[in-house]
């Protein structure tokens, strides 16, 4: 295993945050739903407060960032218990390493520590790399969203894929 160091990103991590998205969505404007103007266009305390929040992490290799992660718990009382991820990215220098596995494991078990035991997430029908990583981790194909982006070759199609950690499930009182 490289000298791999995933830690929760602060306000503090801002500007890498934002240069690593950048480079993502550059890179792979499929894989994000905002757009590289969209996403300069944030300005930098919206990004710094939605840090803050503690849902957001940032992968190292030998202290270079190279890789982030997001999870959106979803804040209805009556849906407590899922989360979506993303944005995930893992810069060409880091991958094949398991940088995206300690990401999502990461992600997943801030999740579960914190009630979420049903984690949902968007990918491109096209994103076979992405979709593989998912499915090690056990998530499946539980829809698609036809039309999902307009990229610039026209629509793209989303998979919707889920992970249920059923044996965690947990009713709360509502
Ligand atoms: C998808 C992504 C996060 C995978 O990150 P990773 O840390 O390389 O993950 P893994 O090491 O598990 O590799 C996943 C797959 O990437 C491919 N891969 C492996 N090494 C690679 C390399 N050096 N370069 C490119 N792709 C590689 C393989 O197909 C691998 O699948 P396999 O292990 O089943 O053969 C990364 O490729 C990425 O950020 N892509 C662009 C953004 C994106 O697609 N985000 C997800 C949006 S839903």
């Amino acid at each position: 295993m490289p000298d791999l160091q995933i830690r929760r990103a602060t306000a503090d991590d801002v500007e890498i945050w934002r240069a690593l998205r950048l480079e993502g969505i550059a890179g792979h404007p499929e894989a994000f739903i905002v757009t590289e103007q969209a996403a300069r266009d944030i300005p930098v305390d919206v990004d710094a407060r939605n840090l803050s929040h503690g849902h957001r992490w940032l992968a190292f290799l030998a202290g270079h960032p190279v890789g982030l992660i997001g999870l959106s718990p979803n804040g209805l009382d009556r849906a407590r218990h899922r989360g979506e991820i993303g944005p995930l990215y893992v810069a060409p220098g880091g991958r094949g390493q398991g940088v995206g596995d300690a990401l999502i494991t990461t992600a997943i078990s801030h999740g579960q520590t914190n009630g979420i035991w049903q984690f949902e997430l968007f990918v491109n029908d096209e994103n076979v790399a992405a979709q593989r990583l998912y499915g090690r981790h056990g998530f499946e194909v539980a829809g698609a969203i036809p039309n999902a982006i307009l990229g610039t070759g026209g629509p793209e199609r989303d998979l919707i894929m889920i992970l249920t950690l059923s044996d965690q499930r947990q009713i709360p009182d509502i």
